[in-house]
């Protein structure tokens, strides 16, 4: 069996531990012989690669791990990039929430003005990785999980459409643990779905178990109910207050369209000015994350770097880490499992922009995805939908043209936003925010 080198991408993302348990739990099937780190931050990479170092050294001595900030190092004789970036780390996701909240719009990691300045920020950050692979492993791939993955998944098929890029979430991971446990079902790989949207805005159509029995019916009765709460799935991420809230809250998404059940993130769109009322404009997401997992996975690493050993833990892998590692090994060995990837339309949503980036199931072997049609969408999504791919489309054009028109036109076409003149408000807030991360506007 071919063993596999991996660089990881944004190696001092506070993901990275659990990939590295993921891919030493998954050797069997998906054998590794180096491991990579690279980050253009050399400090907070170091402290995460000292930890996994020693983890590896004591779990894995036999694969070789090194870390770099040097893109040649990092990205010679790869087979597989894992990428995580965040550009500006959490201290421009808490003004990305921070700055809408001010003119009491929705301020969240990827929905919003919040997801828009993130964009413009990350596209850049993407594409340089994905050149530094491809001309240092040109026959490389690389999993994308950098957000926003919608407008990231857009700006690499304009810029790169020949590259080997496939952009992922794992928020439907995560919900259909959860609906697999409602249905009393152990895992979510015994479901087969049908899904249709954008990222972090989509809809479930059908579930089936593995003889074929249709689920939905269990699953709408407790979404009606509960939402996503009181559904127990093993998973550790996702567990802090405010993702329970949106949870709960998913019932009320689901209310609009019974047939179908919806994404989480659809609240953002469907009930901005509840959103708004229940959010704290001095402590954000970024601010929880700051004082939780972010400490937790530091303080896990400090503590194993100060004696010297792994033993005792501190790290821990969940769906997030489980997913990349599925995909990389369904690359690897042809599995030809289905995954739901962001892909071109290309007609797999009949009655949907064909050059819109779709979230739906594809099969995935060696050669890549094919995908599965999910045929015509009701008119509630698709307009939804057509209103979201526009900004998205926009966003990423402002960004290649360093258009203030087109961004402005971005901002206020999102349905988070109540008017042009907010919109002008929050974009030229971000504009100074961003300087040194977006292009110049004119
Ligand atoms: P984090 O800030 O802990 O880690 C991100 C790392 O990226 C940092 O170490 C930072 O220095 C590095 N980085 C920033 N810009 C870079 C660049 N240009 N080149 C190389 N490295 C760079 O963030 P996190 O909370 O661990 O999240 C990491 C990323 O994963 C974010 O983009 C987050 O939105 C994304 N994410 C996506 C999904 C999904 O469903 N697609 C799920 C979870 C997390
Ligand atoms: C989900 C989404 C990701 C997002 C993450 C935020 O996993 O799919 O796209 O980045 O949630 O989680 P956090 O804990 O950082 O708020
Ligand atoms: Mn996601």
């Amino acid at each position: 069996m071919k063993k596999y080198s991996i660089t990881v991408a944004g190696g001092g993302s506070t993901f990275t531990p659990g990939i590295v348990l993921m891919l030493l739990e998954n050797q069997k099937r998906f054998p590794i012989r180096q491991i990579k780190f690279y980050d253009n931050d050399k400090e907070r990479q170091e402290i995460v690669a000292k930890a996994c170092g020693i983890y590896l050294k004591e779990h894995a001595p036999e694969i070789s791990f090194s870390y770099s900030t040097e893109p040649e190092n990092a990205f010679t004789d790869i087979d597989f990039v894992l990428a995580h970036i965040r550009v500006g780390k959490y201290a421009m996701r808490e003004k990305d929430e921070k700055i809408p909240m001010k003119y009491g719009v929705v301020g969240q990691e990827t929905c919003g003005p919040g997801g828009l300045a993130y964009g413009m920020r990350s596209i850049g950050g993407v594409i340089e990785i994905l050149d530094y692979m491809e001309k240092y492993s040109p026959n490389a791939w690389m999993l994308n999980y950098s957000n926003p993955a919608a407008i990231v998944a857009e700006a690499t098929r304009r810029l790169r459409p020949n590259s080997r890029i496939l952009n992922i979430c794992d928020m439907p991971i995560d919900l259909e643990e959860k609906m697999a446990a409602m249905c009393g079902i152990s895992s979510r790989k015994e479901m087969t779905v049908s899904y249709y949207g954008l990222n972090h805005f989509g809809w479930w159509s059908a579930i089936y178990d593995k003889d074929g029995n249709d689920l939905m019916p269990k699953i709408r009765a407790h979404v009606k109910e509960n939402g996503f709460a009181d559904a127990l799935s093993e998973t550790n991420q996702h567990v802090d207050e405010s993702w329970r809230e949106t949870f709960t809250k998913a019932k009320d998404v689901y209310a609009l369209d019974p047939d179908t059940i919806p994404n989480t993130y659809l609240k953002y769109y469907l009930y901005p000015d509840y959103v708004v009322s229940h959010s704290n404009p001095d402590y954000t997401r970024a601010n929880e994350v700051m004082d939780g997992r972010e400490k937790q996975v530091f303080g896990a690493c400090r503590s194993i770097i100060e004696r010297g050993t792994s033993a005792g833990g501190g790290f821990e892998a969940d769906v997030h880490a489980s997913y990349i590692v599925d995909l990389a090994c369904a690359i690897a060995e042809n599995t030809r499992e289905r995954f739901l990837l962001i892909v071109p339309n290309e007609g797999a949503i009949e009655n949907f922009d064909r050059t819109a980036m779709v979230e739906i199931p594809c099969i995935v072997g060696s050669n890549g995805y094919e995908k599965i049609c999910q045929g015509a969408i009701p008119q509630f999504q698709r307009g939804l939908m057509e209103q979201q791919v526009s900004v998205e489309k926009l966003t990423v054009e402002a960004w290649i043209e360093g258009s203030y028109q087109k961004m402005w036109q971005a901002i206020t076409l999102s349905k988070t936003v109540p008017s042009a003149a907010v919109a002008k408000k929050i974009l030229d807030e971000m504009i100074k925010a961003n300087q040194g991360f977006w292009p110049e506007l004119k």
